[in-house]
């Protein structure tokens, strides 16, 4: 049987990592957050004292990075060769770095490739794939697409009740400026052709599973009967 894959993309804070995660249990699929692997790459570069703002240094660093992620969303890991770095990926140290790598089209063609990999291995029987660019490039002929989006100002808002310690204003920048750097990368900001867009900024957690849910199924329905 052909795996039922889940892509979704959306901007930071939209609820993508915890709506996609809580949703993949409550399917019984596997979960993966491509965008760990972005953070991994970066974490590795800045933890070996390397220029992560240089291309070359990026690229060349591509053949040693020796990435794990857990697929299973009750047991979800980020491991970097040895290195369990599943907290540190997330420090703002590691986030203002992203960018510098996710930009390198060298960079999306590796993990892409990774990604697939992964998707096949994992998939059981279907998967839930997040980030930026999985409805469109990644995964194109996913089973149910979805852009899953909220407003800005409703996005910083959960973003800053996470970040306890930082301003709420530091923490919009930040948003804001990842958010921008980003769309120039890829376009996550409006649907592709057959994506559903599911707006969660009048949603509260539990409803947007649902309607994200109710996406999967109907999506699986369809294929079924296609
Ligand atoms: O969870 P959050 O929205 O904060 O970000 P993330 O999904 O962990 O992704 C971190 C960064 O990785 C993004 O800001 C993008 O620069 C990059 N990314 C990407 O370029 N393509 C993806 N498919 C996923 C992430
Ligand atoms: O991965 P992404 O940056 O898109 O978002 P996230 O880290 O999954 O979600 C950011 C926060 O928003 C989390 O604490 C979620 O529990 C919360 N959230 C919410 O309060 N209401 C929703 N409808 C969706 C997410």
């Amino acid at each position: 049987m052909t795996a039922i894959v889940v892509a979704i993309d959306g901007p930071a804070g939209s609820g993508k990592s915890s709506v996609s995660k809580q949703a993949a249990r409550e399917l019984g699929y596997a979960y993966l957050d491509t965008g760990a692997a972005y953070r991994a790459l970066a974490w590795m570069l800045l933890d070996r004292g390397l220029d992560a703002g240089n291309p070359l240094v990026v690229v060349e660093s591509l053949g040693e990075f020796d990435f794990a992620v857990g697929t299973d969303p009750d047991q979800y890991f980020v491991k970097v060769g040895p290195d369990d770095v599943t907290v540190a990926i997330r420090e703002p140290w590691v986030t203002s770095e992203v960018r510098l790598v996710a930009r390198l089209p060298e960079v999306r063609e590796h993990l892409m490739a990774l990604f697939r990999r992964i998707v096949v291995e994992a998939a059981r029987p279907g998967i839930v794939v997040e980030g930026r660019d999985i409805t469109t490039v990644v995964a194109p002929d996913a089973t149910a697409r979805i852009l899953l989006t909220a407003s800005e100002e409703v996005r910083m808002g959960r973003r800053s009740k996470e970040l306890v310690d930082q301003s709420a204003a530091v923490v919009g920048e930040q948003l804001r400026s990842r958010d921008r750097a980003d769309s120039r990368v890829v376009d996550f900001m409006n649907a592709a052709d057959g994506v559903t867009t599911v707006d969660s900024t009048e949603l509260d957690f539990g409803q947007t599973v649902s309607a994200v849910v109710d996406v999967v199924q109907r999506a699986v329905l369809r294929a079924s009967h296609g």
